[in-house]
């Protein structure tokens, strides 16, 4: 199980290191729960990876390596730093900020080739969903974004199915509606590549996931774990989520013995 917390454009830097402080404080994360926070660029070198109580995402990289391009952070300038995961495909950026399939997919490369793990964000919007479009929506946009990846590439590789309408929203996504669109996307990571490789790899629910829907969402059998907004901003909040894959964990467990 993963619990990541995404802070987006939230924090102050000062705030940023209360809650790394704060977070440190609480009990370390059950066996089998790994944590990662992404906090603002500006902050990520000056956070001290070393002796974070959780591992240090960035919520976004260059799609080009270093050279002439103001403004831009290279995936090796983030590893330099003590980054560990690169969220990439956001619908926030891929609506916002430019980021299409094609630079979404140099993106990953890019995460892969400095040694990184990518978390690689797919989701539909209410109209596709409305359209009865979402499968295809989602399955498209796993094609584009790491079909071309070899199967001993995808070791680094997670991926978070985030539906755009239940992001900040309030509106989480139905356990049922969470399962059977990671069960599309098992079954396409078992085609694409096998059943061993789909296996492996962390399916993540994105979209409101907060304490009272956790339990429920973690319980699915191809949820894996969290992409976490809001709920990731503040210390015992989150904390609660990292408990909540901990009892998963502890439950699935118990399931195969
Ligand atoms: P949310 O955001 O938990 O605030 O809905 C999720 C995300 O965008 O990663």
């Amino acid at each position: 199980m993963l619990v990541a917390g995404n802070w987006k454009s939230n924090k102050s830097f000062n705030e940023a290191r209360e809650f790394a402080h704060a977070f440190s404080q609480l009990p370390g994360a059950p066996e089998g729960v790994e944590v990662m926070v992404a906090p603002p660029a500006p902050y990520l070198a000056a956070m001290g990876a070393d002796s974070l109580p959780f591992r240090l995402g960035s919520q976004n990289v260059s799609a080009t390596g270093p050279g002439a391009q103001t403004g831009e952070f290279t995936a090796e300038m983030l590893a330099g730093c003590g980054v560990q995961d690169v969220i990439v495909g956001h619908s926030e950026r891929r609506d916002g900020h430019g980021d299409d399939d094609a630079r979404v997919a140099d993106k990953v490369n890019r995460v892969l080739d400095a040694g990184l793990r990518v978390v690689f964000c797919c989701g539909e919007s209410l109209l596709d969903r409305q359209g009865d479009v979402h499968f295809d929506k989602v399955l498209r946009q796993l094609e584009s974004g790491i079909l071309h990846l070899p199967a001993e590439a995808m070791v680094n590789v997670v991926v978070a199915y985030e539906p755009i309408w239940a992001i900040g929203t309030g509106l989480t996504a139905t356990a049922e509606q969470a399962q059977e669109m990671h069960a599309a996307i098992r079954g396409w990571l078992t085609e694409a590549y096998d059943a061993e490789v789909a296996r492996a790899i962390p399916l993540l629910y994105g979209g409101s996931c907060k304490p009272a829907n956790a339990d429920e969402l973690f319980a699915c059998p191809d949820v894996d774990g969290g992409l976490i907004g809001g709920a990731s901003l503040e210390p015992s909040t989150f904390h609660a989520l990292v408990e909540a894959a901990g009892r998963a964990v502890g439950n699935r467990e118990e399931a195969n013995v």
